[in-house]
């Protein structure tokens, strides 16, 4: 039996820590759709054509560690923007949310696009400045030396992307339950999702 949960949200809001804690939890297989944007935005910056990077790509090999600079974030943001790069990459995400023993995948377009029948929504955000603090201490806490101003001003800039675009913006489904994190530890964002997925179990 299949059961998929859609997990949506702006950059940094907790949607990937959620979904990976929510994941752990009930036991479900955990797909990160940004990093198959970032891969694509990867293979750009490194000099290939968008359309063709998505069409070759794949994304049962994608190393995470190397995706997740601010670089790749934002070229990821101006790939995503092309319908043929976003249509390339829909049958491998659709597949995997049927997948047997269950699914959370996490993203911009997942409870409106990619699993407009998802079991469970979610839409998780937070005010973009407490937003850009906890990437911020992300960074810090790796030892990347970085710049807070800079930083609110890339999530601002990715936000108006994602949201602002033609094909499939960032925008909660009708059906969707709003998390908003601003002033939430992770762990009652967690006791929170759990709450609602288990309510529809
Ligand atoms: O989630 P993450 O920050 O890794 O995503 C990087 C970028 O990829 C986003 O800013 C967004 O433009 C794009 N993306 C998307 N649809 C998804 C996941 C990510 O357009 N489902």
């Amino acid at each position: 039996m299949s059961f998929t949960i859609a997990i949506d949200g702006p950059a940094a809001a907790g949607k990937g820590t959620l979904a990976q804690a929510l994941s752990a939890h009930f036991g479900f297989a955990y797909l990160d759709t940004g990093l198959l944007y970032r891969a694509v935005g990867a293979g750009v910056i490194a000099g290939g054509d968008p359309v063709a990077v998505a069409q070759a790509l794949d994304p049962s090999d994608l190393n995470a560690d190397t995706l997740r600079t601010q670089a790749v974030a934002e070229a990821a943001s101006r790939v995503a923007v092309i319908p043929d790069v976003r249509a390339a990459l829909v049958a491998f995400q659709r597949s995997f949310a049927r997948r047997d023993g269950g699914a959370v995948l996490d993203g911009r377009d997942i409870g409106t696009v990619i699993c407009p029948d998802a079991d469970v929504k979610l839409f998780v955000t937070a005010s973009a400045e407490i937003r850009a603090d906890r990437r911020f201490a992300e960074l810090t806490a790796k030892g990347v030396q970085t710049d807070l101003a800079a930083i609110l001003d890339e999530v601002r800039a990715r936000d108006d992307r994602d949201q602002n675009r033609a094909e499939a913006p960032l925008i909660a489904a009708a059906d969707a339950t709003l998390i908003d994190t601003t002033s939430m530890t992770a762990a009652e964002a967690l006791a929170q999702a759990i709450t609602i997925v288990t309510a529809k179990r």
